[in-house]
């Protein structure tokens, strides 16, 4: 028997004495967010000296590359270490084959290489799939209205290349179809590109969160039906360690489960089972969600963007992708 109170009814083990005071506190922290954690998902689109907001992600724009410089500028001064790019193809050239996206003036590969020239050091993410450049809006090609796998990755691996040349530092695939890893790590290393990175998207779901980026994109109201014989069926947990353990077999450099809040029990299977850089999407929706909250004031802003990041840090994570990356690092800085 320790220390009893007057009563001997009160407990020796007093968890709260390590909240008593903010140094205790920071010096019992198990996590912590830093700017080295944020990837910040960008909308490029055509033209030039234009500037769209995306009407279902209040505040994330689509901007043209002629103003990147100006729209990254923050990002890069308080320190992001890199941005996932999506492009808005024009509808008038998306077809049935995604051919844009192995254009090398695309506007994943033009974003590119203005940001090599203006921010050579802030990395770049591009994402492979061909939901932005078809006319179905389906991440593959599609026969008899099924995506077909193999004949998507030959598509696959022309894009990544496309992109690679262009100066994307980290391929990311987040078209899930099976084995494209392997076949993306194999052309890349043939190439010399043999330090350009892969970012597989190996456990991303079919979701109903992903909505705000197809309107962002416009693929939303292209596509007739789902995405569900390649995304995975958000009720299975042992399917994604399958996923993550066949992509890093093939080559992956770093792992991402998609979508973010709702799976960060993946994310710490994964991060148990391979302890691998591990990151997370915390996507359009989860942004509209908390945004729409915020704008009826029934959320704090600050602190809800800030503590929904650092869940992505004790689930496991090394880094997020997230559309508050810009806005989490200046409140980081401020501390
Ligand atoms: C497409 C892709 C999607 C997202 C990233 N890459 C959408 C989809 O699979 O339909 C979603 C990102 C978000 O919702 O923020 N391959």
């Amino acid at each position: 028997m320790t220390h009893a109170s007057a009563t001997g009814a009160y407990p020796a083990a007093r968890p709260r004495r390590n909240r008593f005071d903010a140094f205790t506190r920071r010096m019992v922290a198990e996590h912590a967010l830093s700017v080295d954690n944020l990837i910040w998902p960008i909308f490029v689109c055509d033209g030039t000296n234009t500037r769209s907001p995306v009407g279902s992600m209040p505040g994330i724009d689509r901007v043209s590359v002629d103003l990147l410089d100006e729209h990254l500028a923050r990002a890069v001064e308080l320190g992001i270490p890199a941005v996932a790019i999506f492009p808005i193809t024009p509808l008038d050239i998306r077809d049935a084959s995604g051919s844009e996206a192995t254009n090398p003036g695309n506007l994943i590969c033009r974003a590119t290489r203005r940001i090599k020239e203006i921010h050579p050091g802030l990395g770049i993410i591009g994402d492979v799939a061909l939901d932005p450049y078809t006319d179905h809006g389906h991440d593959g090609l599609l026969r008899d209205g099924y995506v077909v796998n193999d004949e998507t990755i030959e598509v696959l691996v022309a894009q990544s290349l496309n992109q690679a040349r262009a100066g994307v530092d980290i391929i990311a695939p987040s078209d899930m179809m099976d084995g494209r890893i392997g076949a993306i790590r194999a052309a890349l290393d043939a190439e010399g590109f043999v330090n350009t990175r892969i970012m597989s998207y190996a456990a991303k779901y079919a979701s109903a969160f992903y909505g705000p980026f197809r309107d962002a994109l416009g693929s939303g109201g292209l596509l007739g039906g789902d995405k569900k014989t390649y995304q995975m069926d958000p009720a299975n947990s042992d399917e994604a360690l399958r996923e993550v353990a066949l992509d890093l077999a093939e080559g992956a450099d770093m792992v991402m489960v998609k979508p973010g809040m709702p799976y960060l029990d993946i994310i710490r299977r994964v991060r148990d089972r391979f302890a691998v850089p591990t990151f997370a999407y915390q996507v359009s929706g989860e942004y509209a969600m908390l945004a729409a909250a915020f704008e009826r004031g029934w959320l704090a802003r600050e602190r809800t963007i800030l503590e929904s990041l650092l869940a992505f840090r004790r689930a496991g994570c090394n880094g997020v992708l997230t559309y508050f990356a810009v806005e989490a690092a200046a409140l980081l800085r401020r501390g």
